[in-house]
């Protein structure tokens, strides 16, 4: 079977992204691109890479033009997307790859993002750990609506979910440092992204606890913890009061590449346990995921190992002196960071192979 494809926010970078995944995929065809402001113009105007796409044209974002397909991706900017999920009833699966679906608790969502609150979709990270030993990759199976992860946010939480889970790492005091290329924040026209301004230097933002993805890392981390199946798809009240239980310091700094995550997270080593417990639980969480790849101990990743591949790297290290674990991963904000966890996510909700238009090998230098 071939399915029907709609992707909105086609002119953008995560949309472009999804475009540039599903071009390859042998099981979908992309009938209806749409934008917003660049409705009416051809699609090869506003992604010149992406040749094999050049015949179609950017339509207006509507309901009416988004129905009718097998498969719906919104890539849109936050608050944006619950307008149209809604006239959208009939589509067998809807993938957000917006923040609109993501949060289970509407006080963290009115915290951290404000407006209307929209039920949470099941999250989109196959490989997370929910609790007694599953993945959120069961959730996926079957799914029709999918909230494709925040970049940052499921770089962190990949980070450090294997120690969650363990009970090798302390919770309440994880401290997550990233360096992330300004693709992150959109192609929309920016001062502060301009080339003069971040060419050359290295600029923090969302100091201080502000930043948007630090409610959707604590709920990905809490629903790791071994209890009765609370996780990331359910509304379950569980979720609150364990994600109190989780407290990071999130510091991310701007640098000038195009693409890419490398982020840094530290956590302290819970009494009592071993090097060999440590590191273990990181190979038993990753050891047998294609996407999700733990280095050889001492190794440590770079981004430019994953630009383009639907791959998170991680290095993990233990700081006996610092008494604290330490993570390195990297990822491609674009792929593993949303589109190819969008397209992963979507693989295995239809049941398909789940690295089906996927590859694990970057682009480098
Ligand atoms: N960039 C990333 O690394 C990344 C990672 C994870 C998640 N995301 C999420 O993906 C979504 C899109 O992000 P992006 O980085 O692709 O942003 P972007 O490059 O700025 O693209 C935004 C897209 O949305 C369209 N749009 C803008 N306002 C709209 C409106 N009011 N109604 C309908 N469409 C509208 C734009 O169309 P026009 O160009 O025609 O105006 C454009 O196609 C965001 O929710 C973001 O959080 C992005």
């Amino acid at each position: 079977m071939t399915y029907s494809v709609a992707v909105s926010g086609a002119s953008g970078y995560a949309g472009g992204e999804i475009l540039r995944i599903l071009a390859a995929h042998p099981d979908v065809e992309i009938r209806t691109v749409t934008a917003h402001s660049n409705a009416g113009q051809p699609l090869i105007q506003h992604q010149p890479h992406l040749r094999s796409l050049a015949h179609l044209t950017l339509s207006q974002t509507t309901p009416d033009v988004l129905a009718g397909h097998d498969i719906v991706f919104l890539a849109l900017p936050h608050g944006q997307s619950g307008q149209y999920t809604d006239a959208l009833a009939d589509t067998p699966l809807v993938i957000d790859a917006g923040a609109d679906h993501r949060l289970v608790d509407p006080t963290a969502w009115d915290s951290f993002y404000g407006g209307d609150f929209h039920e949470p979709w099941t999250y989109g990270v196959p490989e997370l750990l929910i609790g007694g030993g599953a993945k959120q990759r069961d959730r996926l199976t079957g799914a029709t609506r999918i909230a494709a992860p925040g970049c940052n946010a499921s770089t962190v939480s990949l980070s450090l979910v294997p120690g969650v889970a363990a009970g090798v790492i302390d919770t309440r005091d994880i401290v997550s440092v990233l360096a992330v290329g300004p693709s992150g924040a959109g192609k929309s026209l920016k001062t502060n992204l301009l080339a003069s301004e971040i060419l050359g230097t290295a600029n923090p933002y969302a100091v201080g606890g502000t930043h948007r993805h630090i409610p959707e890392i604590r709920q990905a981390l809490a629903g790791a913890f071994p209890v009765d199946g609370a996780g990331s798809a359910g509304g379950d009240a569980e979720w609150t009061s364990l994600a109190d239980a989780i407290r990071i310091s999130f510091t991310p700094v701007l640098v000038p590449m195009a693409r890419g995550i490398l982020a840094t997270s530290t956590a302290p080593i819970a009494p009592g346990v071993s090097d060999d417990e440590i590191r273990a639980a990181w190979q038993d969480a990753y050891g047998d995921e294609t996407f999700v790849q733990l280095l050889p101990a001492g190794e440590f990743p770079r981004t430019a190992d994953v630009v383009g591949a639907n791959t998170a790297l991680i290095g993990l290290a233990i700081d006996r002196a610092a008494g604290r674990v330490v993570v390195v991963a990297a990822v491609d904000n674009l792929v593993k960071g949303t589109a190819g966890a969008a397209v992963q996510s979507m693989n295995i909700a239809l049941g398909l192979a789940e690295g089906t238009g996927l590859t694990v090998n970057g682009v480098a230098p």
